[in-house]
């Protein structure tokens, strides 16, 4: 959540404020003054939503209905981009600051399927590009993955499941999943890659239905027709540095599967 303070004349006050503010859940300021983004919503559109993107027509108010149909119009990944960017119907969007789509090369044999997008991927665009974003960059390029590289055989590519920043970077929601839910699956089907690694609980859920990451890291399994790997989300890594041991595991079992 963000906060936007009124300079106040008393310095005691505008601190008792700031704290008042953090204590509520705000992380971050976002402008020198208050906006009342009630009003806003009724006079501009947001941003994000601005570009016009093809939104398949009455799937009723049904969220995961609307997205399903979105979509399954979707023909490549830059209409899928628009379509997700065009997308309304989630409220996490309206406290995003970008819609975070993907990085890396769409032909690479590895898809990396994350949580959300952070603080620092909001502010840029991209996922993981803060300081798990790191580690996961290090991590792969232990055995030779990289998303910058322009070689399907070496390259990465990486996306989220939710494409929004959730406020405070609290865990999505089980309807924020299914809604999005449809736009993942087709996301994995335009890029087809030949394996899936999912980091975390979320993306495992989102593609098995199950939970429970630390039981299931290292199990391959199938999903959407493809073999999948969870492995523990890189933030638990840092938290955890005794769990990289693990962790190590996995990418060599991912590197002899694509050997
Ligand atoms: N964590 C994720 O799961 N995805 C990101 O893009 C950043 C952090």
């Amino acid at each position: 959540m963000g906060i936007a303070t009124e300079i106040a004349d008393d310095w005691h006050a505008a601190l008792a404020a700031l704290a008042w503010g953090v204590e509520a859940g705000a992380d971050e300021t976002i402008g020198d003054g208050p906006i009342n983004r009630y009003a806003l919503a009724a006079e501009a559109p947001k941003p994000v939503a601005a570009k016009a993107a093809p939104q398949p027509e009455p799937a009723g108010s049904d969220p995961v209905a609307v997205a399903q149909a979105a979509a399954a119009a979707a023909q490549s990944l830059d209409t899928l981009r628009e379509s997700i960017a065009a997308f309304d119907l989630c409220e996490l969007k309206r406290g995003a600051r970008n819609t975070v789509f993907a990085d890396g090369n769409p032909e690479a044999r590895v898809l990396i399927l994350g949580e959300a997008p952070g603080a620092e991927e909001d502010r840029e665009g991209r996922p993981f590009v803060g300081r798990a974003g790191k580690l996961l960059d290090r991590m792969f390029a232990t055995i030779g993955l990289a998303r910058t590289s322009p070689d399907a055989g070496t390259a990465l590519y990486i996306t989220n499941v939710m494409p929004w920043r959730p406020p405070g970077n609290r865990d999505p929601e089980a309807a924020e999943i299914a809604m999005l839910r449809p736009f993942v699956e087709r996301h994995i089907a335009l890029v087809d890659p030949e394996v899936i690694v999912v980091m975390g609980n979320t993306p495992l859920f989102t593609l098995t239905g199950t939970r429970g990451i630390l039981r299931a890291r290292g199990n391959w399994s199938q999903a959407l027709g493809k073999p999948l790997l969870p492995m523990t989300h890189p933030a638990y890594l840092l938290r955890n540095p005794a769990a990289k041991r693990e962790a190590w595991a996995d990418l060599l079992s991912l590197q002899a599967r694509l050997r």
